[in-house]
């Protein structure tokens, strides 16, 4: 327990603990202390625009109140006891309009400016200056994304504190000096991260601008629902702004035990896929081997009806892991209950194992050491755990990666064996995590029994009986734990083999459209059902098309990665009726009761689920469920694992193909023009000692082959990659297969 002490601001006597910023000591006292570059969550104070002036009794000079931390006895007057403070903060913001333009009223940032605001609570009420104010060209491209407004920047240096202590990708940089600074990218190259989003909302002026957002709508036309994102397994809790049934952008809404109040570029600037032009909004059935009709939803359930009567439950249900829980059961209700086709396809192994082992993403940041498995990197699958990584980094915790890419360096689809070697009696690190109070274990990748291995390992860590060890499996889509224990919840029948052939398959998103091996079941069955929201996915195979929604017009719940519950509310209207609306309606004809609300299908999967939590109080910041006891996977439920090579086996000649989704890819980053250049580079990546042994080059046409069908790609030589592997972004790997030959054209 740290020490209180007790600081006096403004006659009012607070205690806290010894070393909280003066800032936070003020506000305990209900005073505010104004600020512009001050933002903790950036690190040490920067000090560098004076907004916090105070008076501290026996110190001669104003004194910049964020740089200084509560001690004992301290005697702190701020611009509203000190009429020296208030003049110091007055002349602060004078020098700081000095060059700004006040241009509120065409200003993006008008109207929830913090410039404005404390201008007007704790400036001068006009302005000594007549002189011209300083121009640039303007706007500045930072990025696609990001627009800068030069001449209204005021130098707080927040941006380029994210980019380099938080996102520590060192892009946006300061350059000159004095009067000349300015804010710039390095080398004047975009903005090319996966975070860069967030100075945007860290600009404390109009400087840094979305230019999604841009000249979109004023402050009070605007609408804010609180929501979570639903992109990928992180959660993170966000903003939606809506004008006139449309979502104009995405702002942080900070969790601070889940996203630390950042989010990925992904997340933020995804939006606009709602509004692609190749959106479906009508039900539409094959009627010509590739044309469709236009039907209406009667017609559709009619259809979509016969298919079902007809298949005779040799269905299979191939669900992305994106849809809410109560999307997940209702199709589970209407599907096992009412037809017992009790066969899916489920997006991910994660495991209800890990329950046993849950912390917050937060404890990351607070680990001893954190041990990373797994072929993907894990800002491509989760990309707020690679912030809490770094927050880590960064406090001294050691983070080791085993991967092909990693510190320690192991075959792909190896984690499986490195979970079981980790386990062992006689590992080093196995030791060290075993005997760790603070550990965490991390899974980033398909396949290999993910969640069920990860769960194992921790069990057999005994972390079950340490607060402060966990275990996090990243599954690739934003509800896989929550959509695989709904889907489950929703019969007690076993799910049983593969029916052959399949009559019918249903593929319920894009996430599911868009995977090869959904595609390829799709080929063997007899007929498709697809709920989709764009043509070009599952269209092409499809023989019904059900138009889906997406995250941000829906209402429900998403389970995180940490097994947290989370509320999704819906943002705006999609243009196409809920899919719980048409799936009650669906079940109704096979005698199955399914709500149509959102509310009603989770009371009934609470009181299986979630201890009977009533749907209203998920909560705003849902709180992390309590660990529950661990249970081992019963016998015969051994999850599927991809063969691994031993330990230093390579294949002479040929590299294993190491296929990667990248965070910016998938249907819906496809789909917007903004984030075209996050894209992956159509590149094969391979180690310094492959590209010698073929005389590549950096840079240099490759030809990556196997199996009769080759790509051409470009080479990237790069040192962390492990010898005899080759990595591609799974959009540019087309059809080749695990064993590949690489060759310089
Ligand atoms: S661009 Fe904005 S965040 Fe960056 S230094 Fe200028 S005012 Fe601060
Ligand atoms: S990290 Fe995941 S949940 Fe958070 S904003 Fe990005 S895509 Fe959304
Ligand atoms: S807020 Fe203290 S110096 Fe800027």
């Amino acid at each position: 327990m740290s020490e209180m002490v007790k600081v006096t601001v403004d006659d009012r006597t607070v205690e806290v603990p010894k070393g909280t910023g003066i800032v936070e000591t003020a506000a305990a006292a209900g005073i505010e202390i104004p600020v512009f570059c001050y933002e903790p969550r950036l690190g040490a104070p920067a000090g560098a625009c004076r907004m916090c002036l105070v008076e501290v009794e026996g110190v001669p000079k104003l004194q910049a109140g964020c740089t200084l931390t509560a001690q004992d006895g301290m005697v702190v007057k701020t611009a509203q006891s000190s009429a020296k403070a208030a003049q110091g903060q007055n002349a602060t913001l004078e020098f700081i309009l000095v060059n700004h333009p006040l241009d509120c009223p065409v200003c993006d940032k008008g109207g929830e400016c913090p410039l404005q605001d404390l201008t007007f609570r704790y400036g001068p009420g006009r302005t000594r200056m007549t002189f011209a104010k300083r121009t640039f060209e303007k706007p500045i491209p930072v990025s696609p994304l990001i627009a800068l407004d030069r001449e209204r920047c005021i130098l707080c240096y927040r941006c380029t504190r994210f980019s380099s202590d938080i996102a520590e990708d060192g892009q946006l940089v300061a350059v000159n000096r004095g009067a000349l600074s300015q804010i710039a990218t390095f080398e004047d190259e975009p903005y090319r991260a996966a975070f860069s989003g967030n100075v945007i909302e860290l600009c404390p002026v109009g400087a840094l601008t979305s230019t999604q957002y841009r000249f979109e709508a004023r402050p009070w036309e605007i609408q804010n629902v609180p929501t979570v994102c639903g992109l990928c397994p992180v959660g993170c809790n966000v903003t939606a702004t809506t004008r006139e049934g449309k979502v104009k952008r995405i702002l942080s809404r900070n969790h601070p035990e889940v996203d630390g109040g950042w989010l990925c570029d992904k997340g933020r600037f995804t939006f606009p896929y709602l509004y692609a032009d190749d959106r479906i909004v009508a039900p539409l059935k094959r009627v010509r081997r590739l044309g469709f009709d236009q039907i209406s939803w009667d017609e559709a359930l009619g259809e979509a009806e016969r298919l079902l009567r007809g298949a005779q439950g040799r269905i299979v249900t191939a669900l992305s892991g994106s849809e809410p829980v109560e999307l997940a059961y209702a199709l589970g209700r209407l599907l096992r209950g009412g037809l017992g086709a009790h066969n899916a396809v489920l997006p991910e192994a994660t495991s209800d194992a890990l329950h046993a082992f849950s912390v917050p993403l937060s404890a990351i940041a607070e680990a001893q050491l954190v041990v990373v498995v797994g072929d993907d990197r894990v800002v491509d699958r989760a990309p707020i755990v690679d912030l809490w990584l770094k927050a880590a980094g960064r406090r001294g915790t050691e983070v080791i990666t085993i991967s092909p890419a990693g510190d320690v360096q192991v075959d792909p689809g190896a984690a499986a064996r490195v979970c079981r070697e980790l386990a062992g009696p006689a590992h080093e690190l196995g030791t060290r995590l075993r005997e760790s109070e603070r550990a965490i274990l991390i899974w980033s990748g398909s396949g290999g029994g993910g969640g069920a291995r990860l769960a194992e390992l921790a069990h057999a860590l005994g972390f079950e009986d340490k607060p402060g060890c966990g275990a996090f499996h990243l599954p690739a889509t934003a509800n896989a734990r929550g959509v695989a224990e709904a889907w489950a919840a929703a019969s007690d029948e076993e799910q049983g083999e593969s029916p052959e052939p399949i009559a019918l398959l249903i593929v319920s998103g894009d996430d599911a459209a868009a995977d090869p091996s959904v595609r390829a079941l799709a080929e063997r069955a007899d007929a498709v059902i697809a709920l989709t929201m764009f043509h070009g996915l599952s269209v092409g195979w499809a023989d019904l098309v059900l138009p889906a929604t997406g995250a941000l017009e829906r209402d429900g719940t998403l389970q995180n990665l940490e097994g947290r519950l989370q509320r999704l509310r819906r943002a705006v209207m999609p243009p196409v009726p809920d899919e719980l609306e048409w799936i009650s309606q669906l079940a109704a004809r096979f005698d199955v009761e399914v709500s149509a609300h959102a509310a009603g299908v989770f009371a009934e999967l609470s009181a299986q689920l979630y201890g009977d939590i009533a749907f209203a109080a998920v909560g705003e910041q849902a709180p992390l469920p309590a660990r529950i006891g661990y249970e081992p996977p019963p016998a015969g439920a051994e999850p599927a694992t991809t063969p691994a090579p031993a330990a230093g086996e390579h294949f002479i000649g040929n590299l294993r193909l190491l296929r990667y989704r990248p965070l910016f890819s998938g249907p819906a980053v496809e789909r917007v023009a903004g984030l075209q250049f996050q894209r992956p580079e159509a590149e094969l990546a391979l180690a310094p000692e492959e590209a010698a042994r073929r005389q590549i080059a950096d840079g240099d046409l490759v030809s990556a082959r196997s199996n009769g069908t080759s790509v051409t790609l470009r080479a990237r030589v790069d040192g962390t990659l492990a010898a005899g592997v080759a990595r591609i972004a799974a959009e540019h790997a087309g059809e080749l297969h695990r064993e590949i030959e690489v060759l310089k054209t």
